[in-house]
């Protein structure tokens, strides 16, 4: 069986003030007229049944998710108490998955990219599928890099690369998280690294495997919650033990230290609409270069975004800048600091 698991748990915080705590980007339609998440559902659906698919995600939004996807068993939404980043995520959903669907290979990945060809997509899903099943490897999909981009993972390739149903699957040699600006220029320039899409392929077995040798305090309290499976407790012992995973993420915790990795570099479009300058990519621009939405007179306006509520907004001889207007919050930015957008909403809780 193939199982997956959309990790909906982010807060999309650099798409403030559109992306609320109440309503992150993945539920948000930041392009077409589905929301993000709405979208990754559609597009697996291509491969697994939706009894198959679970979402992993904070109570604040169990709601809206059996409001978007009404036909999403509501036992397969995943309850966090809190957010522990995207190791205790994989981990909890594994052995929730494991319960119902033993020997599943499970397809993980975020609630909030864009893939222009699902067909690619899923070709590739496939095959993925494949390569994790019979080696028990750990599988990703690598993207192309095209700039020295700082929050993505790198992960270098080594010469060793097999053919399975026509595609190149490459051996992994490392997977870095995260690295500075001049490591990933080195890592660009090199030529032989992809980024890491944030999509992982893997038997639930061998990730538990994983865990167990690699982040073993989390392997323990997975081992408390398991032994009250089956009981009146099962709630209760997840909703205690919880917190007791470390706050790490998949990537640090797990991928940058195992070397059974195996990517398949991906054909179809990603984006990862990491934040507001990525409309730039995934929009239609006007003679001008300007995204723009909703309702917006300009004049001598170079290469902005601007997205308005309804109310007019009227721009004049500027350039480069991100407008959104919300019911409560106009935010004003040049483009260089969009990934900077949080600093804004951390500044406001302090004023709180
Ligand atoms: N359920 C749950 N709980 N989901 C979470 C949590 C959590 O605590 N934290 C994050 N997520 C979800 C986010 O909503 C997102 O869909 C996904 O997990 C990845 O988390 P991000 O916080 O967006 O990770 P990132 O962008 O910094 O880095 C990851 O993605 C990059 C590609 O977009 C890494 O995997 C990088 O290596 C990768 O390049
Ligand atoms: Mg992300």
């Amino acid at each position: 069986t193939i199982t997956a698991v959309i990790m909906a748990g982010g807060k999309g915080e650099r798409f403030w003030p559109k992306s609320r705590t109440h309503l992150p980007k993945q539920f948000l339609n930041i392009s077409g007229n589905k929301s993000m998440i709405q979208q990754t559902i559609a597009r697996l659906e291509n491969l697994i049944d939706i009894s198959q698919i679970f979402i992993v995600t904070n109570e604040l939004y169990a709601e809206l998710i059996r409001a978007q996807i009404p036909h999403l068993p509501h036992d397969n939404i995943i309850i966090e108490p809190i957010g522990r980043n995207t190791a205790p995520c994989v981990g909890l959903a594994s052995i929730l998955i494991e319960e119902k669907f033993p020997h599943s290979t499970m397809v993980v990945l975020p609630s909030d990219h864009i893939i222009e060809n699902e067909e690619g997509f899923i070709r590739i899903l496939k095959t993925a599928v494949e390569v994790a099943q019979e080696d028990s490897h750990l599988v990703t999909l690598g993207i192309q890099p095209t700039y020295p981009e700082t929050g993505y993972g790198y992960i270098e390739s080594t010469k060793e690369i097999n053919k399975v149903n026509d595609l190149d699957v490459h051996k992994v040699n490392k997977f870095v998280e995260k690295p500075n600006l001049e490591t990933a220029e080195g890592y660009l320039s090199s030529g032989n690294y992809f980024w890491n899409s944030g999509i992982f392929i893997w038997k639930t077995a061998v990730i538990r495997k994983y865990i167990k040798e690699l982040m073993p305090e989390m392997h323990d309290v997975l081992e408390t919650m398991k032994a009250a499976f089956g009981t009146d407790q099962k709630r209760n012992v997840i909703n205690s033990e919880f917190h007791k995973m470390p706050d790490q993420s998949i990537d640090y915790g797990i991928m940058e230290k195992v070397n059974n990795i195996y990517v398949i570099p991906c054909i179809f479009g990603w984006d990862d609409v990491g934040s507001w300058t990525a409309l730039d990519r995934i929009n239609d621009r006007d003679g001008n270069g300007n995204v723009i939405k909703g309702n917006i007179l300009n004049i001598d306006t170079k290469r902005c975004i601007i997205e308005s509520n309804g109310k007019l907004i009227a721009t004049l001889g500027i350039e480069d800048l991100i407008i959104v207007d919300t019911e409560d919050v106009t935010l004003i930015c040049t483009k260089d600091k969009a990934q900077e957008v949080k600093l804004l909403l951390k500044e406001l809780r302090t004023q709180k």
